[in-house]
């Protein structure tokens, strides 16, 4: 099977400025403008969190001017980035690079003269930090390239297309002292910060279930499939929401208007440690355009509707009760309807969220909530799905590559 990704809209959100970490449920905070953080590095990267600029005269200048970004690829997504680094006064100055030299003529026309670069070798003595925003199967070769120059890292979804090259970039990170941190928007949007307090509350009692579906009409990618698309999406938001990753794996996909990808699938992640089950669609063949989480438990049913203009989050106080065998007067089965009420959200960019937080943790050492873990435990579910679509059976996530693996492809002293 080939991956591939596109793009999908992670719609501009709503957010409070804290969040749950999804590894520790602690609080954090998310400074908008690098003015904030505890200065602590907790990775113990990064010394002392201060970067190096090139000043007029080339010559290294003090942290406080701020971080000098590159955005790598300016498509679809890259120059969403784009706009938002613009944006924010802990940034110097934004570069972009891309390889399509047309559309880095346009871009020509609206940023200042020397900031566009037809590729990263040419942007990296004028780069503190690099956004990656390719397509999935460059985002390895670029991100280890410009981690080995000392560069932090942002890398979209997914962090990279197998379990050896995100381990490589972990590593890699870990050994230059520099930030890697991947592009899971949604773990930055206050509607799934919502539906993680409902599940980690118990509100929703005992859980029985997540659904997830992320379904549309294109947009189909070159490089990898649906699965590697669409579903890093879905299961970083599963895997926030319940703090835990799957077990075990097992996937269906099938081809229709490509010929080599995959344009339709369904994957179940099986989360034994919890005794919950997660089923995700993922299509680019579909009438309807859907992103939408559903968390069903014993007592109440939350569904995260992505699309709605309003009421993004519906707590449905809906159950069935099993009647007693030994009440034969009564229907087998009854169900109990309530409210439905839509907590508040309120609303701040989860792009910003995230790209803020990229810079906050350049300036202050801090580990990334997406670091380079939280990117690996994805793209061990992709590469799981992957190899189910192969066997066509379930696959036991003991058996997908780990740190093993690293070293049986990498010669020491390769990095
Ligand atoms: N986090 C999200 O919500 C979200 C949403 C959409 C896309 N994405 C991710 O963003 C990435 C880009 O997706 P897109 O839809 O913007 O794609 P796109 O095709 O619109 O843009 C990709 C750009 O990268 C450029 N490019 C390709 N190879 C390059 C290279 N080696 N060096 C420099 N430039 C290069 C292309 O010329 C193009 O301009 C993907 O990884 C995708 O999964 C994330």
């Amino acid at each position: 099977m080939t991956r591939l990704g596109n793009g999908f809209t992670a719609n501009g959100d709503s957010g409070p400025t804290e969040r749950h970490n999804g590894s520790n449920g602690k609080m954090v905070a998310f400074p908008v403008n690098g003015a904030n953080g505890n200065g602590k590095s907790a990775n113990g990267h990064a010394g002392n969190g201060k970067v190096a600029h090139e000043s007029h005269n080339g010559h290294s200048r003090d942290a406080e001017s701020g971080v000098r970004v590159g955005v790598v690829g300016c498509g679809y997504w890259g120059s969403k980035h784009l706009r938002v680094l613009q944006t924010l006064e802990s940034v110097a100055s934004v570069k972009v690079i891309d390889s399509e030299l047309s559309r880095l003529d346009s871009l020509a026309r609206s940023l200042p003269d020397g900031a566009c670069f037809a590729s990263v070798e040419e942007a990296l003595p004028h780069v503190d930090a690099l956004v990656i925003a390719t397509p999935p199967a460059t985002h390895a070769p670029l991100a280890l390239r410009a981690i080995r120059a000392g560069k932090h890292v942002l890398v979209e979804k997914p962090l990279a297309t197998s379990v050896v090259s995100a381990l490589q970039m972990i590593q890699a990170a870990e050994d230059a002292g520099t930030v890697l941190m991947v592009g899971h928007t949604f773990e930055f949007n206050s509607a799934v910060w919502k539906m993680r307090e409902l599940v980690e509350s118990g509100a929703l009692g005992q859980l029985y279930y997540i659904d997830s579906a992320r379904l549309n009409l294109g947009l189909y990618q070159g490089d990898v499939n649906v699965v590697f698309d669409l579903a890093p999406h879905d299961i970083s938001i599963i895997n926030y929401l319940l703090g835990a990753e799957p077990t075990a794996v097992d996937a269906w996909a099938s081809r229709h208007a490509h010929s080599e990808l995959e344009d339709v699938a369904y994957l179940r992640l099986q989360y034994g440690t919890m005794g919950v089950e997660a089923n995700v669609h993922v299509s680019w063949l579909d009438p309807h355009k859907v992103r939408r989480v559903t968390a069903v438990g014993s007592q109440k049913m939350a569904v995260y509707n992505d699309m709605a203009v309003e009421e993004r989050i519906r707590l449905y106080d809906k159950g069935v009760v099993v009647t007693p065998p030994n009440e034969l007067t009564q229907p087998p089965m009854t169900y109990r309807y309530g409210d439905i009420v839509s907590p508040h959200l309120e609303f701040r960019e989860p792009l910003l969220l995230e790209d803020s937080h990229f810079l906050e943790c350049i300036r202050t050492g801090a580990t990334p909530l997406t670091d380079g873990q939280n990117g690996l435990a994805v793209v061990r579910v992709l590469e799981a799905a992957e190899r189910s679509l192969y066997e066509r059976r379930p696959v036991d996530m003991s058996d997908v590559a780990d740190a093993s693996a690293l070293s049986l492809t990498m010669p020491a002293g390769a990095q």
